[in-house]
């Protein structure tokens, strides 16, 4: 049987690296939203390293010493808002994503392994979207975690490498595709036809702002994902509201 996100609405709020903490995705979540993600957050110490040399060029980024405590704190707030929870994470290492990777599970949450990121900072310590890069990598991490019971979401954005490829070699049950296209705006659904063969649980993101937009997504994926429009609770509320809940059957 294929895997499956159980999510009360097929909405979900896409990672926000320094900004969605805690506070920011339960008061999202209150909204009535399916799953909030949490970060995206470093989760070892070069990722670290990298988010603080960020930081000192006015990214903002989730800077903190201990990871568990960070990880409690916000996802227990995070879940208060009775959305499920994802945390987005960023590694240099497998060792890495597979301690955080339990300690979220272990708390209840989603795991999302972050092949999105293109801050140079971060791909040169081998995390974000170089992983598109190194797909071997990628699957080790994967297969290391579904080998120790954690389903992971694998987050990318379409049109940077072949996508039918990435699928086919790191095998991931589940994905949440940002549809970008350069020099173009809205929602690419060409990324979607392109991995309409491949059976998995899919999450479709980018622009997608309006009902209309969600609703065409859901044809093509289980859920879709917003980021920006997070900041416009109206606008929110009315893909919440528009959009069925998912069944429960
Ligand atoms: C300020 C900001 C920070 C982001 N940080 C992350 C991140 O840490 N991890 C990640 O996978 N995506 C990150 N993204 C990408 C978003 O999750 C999303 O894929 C992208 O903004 C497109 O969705 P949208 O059109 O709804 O904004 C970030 C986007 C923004 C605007």
């Amino acid at each position: 049987m294929t895997f499956t996100l159980k999510l009360r609405h097929p909405s979900v709020l896409a990672a926000m690296a320094g900004r969605n903490d805690g506070e920011f995705c339960r008061a999202i979540g209150e909204l009535g939203v399916g799953m909030v993600t949490l970060g995206g957050i470093s989760v070892d110490e070069q990722s670290m390293k990298a988010s603080r040399k960020m930081v000192e060029r006015g990214r903002r980024e989730f800077l903190f010493d201990n990871l568990h405590s960070f990880l409690e704190e916000n996802i227990h707030v995070a879940a208060e808002s009775g959305a499920q929870v994802s945390v987005n994470i960023r590694s240099s290492t497998v060792t890495g994503y597979v301690a955080a990777s339990h300690l979220i599970q272990d708390l209840g949450s989603t795991v999302e392994i972050n092949a999105h990121c293109r801050q140079e900072e971060m791909m040169e310590v081998g995390a974000g979207q170089s992983l598109l890069d190194n797909l071997q990598l990628l699957k080790t991490i994967v297969d290391e975690l579904e080998s120790t019971g954690v389903t992971p979401l694998i987050k990318f954005r379409g049109n940077v490498r072949p996508e039918p490829p990435i699928l086919t070699t790191v095998c991931p049950k589940a994905v949440h595709i940002d549809a970008y296209k350069e020099g173009e705006r809205g929602f690419d659904f060409s990324v979607f036809e392109r991995i309409s063969d491949y059976e998995c649980f899919k999450i479709g993101n980018n622009s997608v702002t309006t009902p209309d937009v969600a609703s065409k997504v859901l044809e093509v994926c289980n859920a879709f994902s917003f980021a920006q429009i997070a900041w416009n609770r109206a606008a929110v509320r009315a893909l919440v509201d528009a959009i069925p809940l998912t069944s429960q059957d």
